[in-house]
């Protein structure tokens, strides 16, 4: 049974500078809410009551948002964030120097103590939830899985890739996996969801830095596979948006604001006005 999870929002966001010179890239507004509220809600959905999420320098807009709201306006938006809000337990760490995820993870290992745990990173939105179905994989190999998705090749040195033993339908064994390959060995991404355990934090501690001069998560379970260790990976069929990424953050503003119903049908009609002038 899995309890806990832990969210990594420690990163910088340059790829979004100015706006994230002075607030998170987490706190990016996806229609109604910052895409970190996304993240605690597919957390909450998969009956998981404890959060720790890691945070770091210019990241205090994230433990405002999930503070309680005081003021008297009815507010739909507010309501259903405080109803989820009544219901969980969110922890906040920092982190005290940018070395990059894998060391972002580590901070956890307090918080998680001996229990596997889900890893969501901040910045990606999954529809529909992904978390639930990488926790019923993993009850049933009870090792390490992560979500993947095939990103089209000349995408995949912008992600950690794996090479691996497809065993069952969307279901691999990892053989390999590298950050951000020059040179990558398949199109299978990782997408910032993971089921992992404890033992993950033993080979984060052992390791040197990798991609970009930063400790990478990839590496440590990359590790664990050349020990021999069972790391499986779950091809995600859903839509998944890297909020990391501009053009992720764009395309899901429109198609998520498309599905609104406050805003969906005027932004629809609009939007193809807007098409067939640009066609013209
Ligand atoms: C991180 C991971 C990478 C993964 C990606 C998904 O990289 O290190 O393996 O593919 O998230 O968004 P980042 O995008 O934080 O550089």
């Amino acid at each position: 049974m899995i309890r806990k999870a832990v969210i990594p929002a420690a990163g910088l966001g340059t790829r979004f500078l100015p706006i994230t010179k002075a607030q998170p890239k987490e706190m990016l507004p996806v229609v109604h809410k910052p895409v970190i509220q996304y993240v605690v809600e597919e957390v909450y959905s998969s009956g998981i009551k404890e959060i720790l999420v890691i945070t770091g320098k210019q990241k205090r807009a994230i433990e405002d948002h999930f503070d309680r709201y005081n003021a008297s306006n009815e507010n739909n938006y507010v309501d259903e964030l405080e109803e989820i809000l009544e219901n969980l337990d969110i922890f906040f760490i920092r982190q005290k120097e940018q070395k990059g995820l894998g060391d972002a993870v580590r901070y956890a290992e307090a918080f998680v103590e001996d229990d596997p745990f889900v890893l969501l990173l901040g910045d990606n939105i999954t529809i529909p939830n992904c978390t639930g179905i990488l926790m019923s994989i993993f009850e049933e190999f009870r090792a390490p899985v992560i979500a993947i998705e095939e990103v089209p090749i000349e995408r995949a040195k912008d992600h950690g890739i794996i090479k691996g033993e497809k065993i069952r339908d969307s279901v691999y064994r990892i053989e390999d996996m590298f950050e951000k390959p020059e040179e990558p060995v398949s199109n299978l991404a990782i997408i910032g969801r993971y089921i992992l355990t404890s033992e993950v934090f033993d080979y984060l501690k052992e390791l040197k830095s990798g991609y970009g001069g930063e400790i990478q998560l990839t590496d440590a379970l990359r590790n664990m596979v050349l020990d021999g260790k069972e790391v499986y990976a779950y091809l995600y069929h859903g839509r998944r948006f890297d909020i990391g990424n501009k053009q992720d953050w764009l395309k899901a503003n429109i198609e998520l604001g498309l599905e609104d119903e406050e805003v969906g049908k005027a932004l629809k009609g609009w939007l193809v006005g807007f098409m067939k002038k640009e066609l013209m």
